[in-house]
């Protein structure tokens, strides 16, 4: 069964032990995605499948025979950047951009996470059917994406305005 990358149909690796992340990039070279750790430490490699974040180097390719994957290269829109990817630029998101393509998918998985009433370490009622898009749930939740840039506050800036309820997000990081 094919696998789906950024709605293009690709046949699964024959070897078996071919990791998402080494498919991408190496196979496809779709290099946006990003080889960090190789030991899921830095989320440079987080892709999306079926709409979930995941880390691709610890993942193995075959395990994604009939899955959707979108990595970075597959969020823009009839050649319009996806409005997170237009955030970092306006806020200042980056300075390499090593670590962007992964805090993107990352962001958009989390930001779906909240929305279905998934909880954190941070959630205080973990029976609540609605989560607050928070500054602390989004810190918490985006805490697996290192940046080594130190780009941080430009990062919870562009997610801030692409994802949060303004008012709300503003009175509770005051
Ligand atoms: S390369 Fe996958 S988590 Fe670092
Ligand atoms: S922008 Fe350089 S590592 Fe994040």
């Amino acid at each position: 069964m094919p696998i789906t990358i950024n709605n293009r149909e690709i046949e699964a690796p024959l070897d078996p032990r071919v990791s998402l992340l080494d498919l991408l990039r190496e196979h496809l070279h779709l290099s946006g995605t990003k080889k960090g750790c190789n030991q899921g430490a830095c989320g440079a490699c987080t892709v999306l499948v079926d709409g979930q974040r995941i880390l691709s180097c610890l993942t193995l390719a075959v395990q994604f025979e009939g899955c959707s994957v979108t990595t970075i290269e597959g969020l823009s829109q009839d050649g319009a950047l996806h409005p997170l990817q237009q955030a970092f630029i306006e806020h200042d998101g980056f300075q390499c951009g090593y670590c962007t393509p992964g805090q993107i998918c990352s962001a958009i998985g989390m930001a779906a996470e909240i929305e279905r009433g998934l909880p954190s370490a941070v959630t205080a009622d973990l029976a609540a059917e609605h989560i607050d898009f928070s500054h602390d749930e989004m810190r918490e939740r985006m805490s697996g994406n290192l940046c080594r840039c130190g780009a941080h506050n430009g990062i919870v800036d562009a997610i801030a305005a692409t994802f949060a309820p303004k008012p709300a997000f503003a009175e509770a990081a005051e």
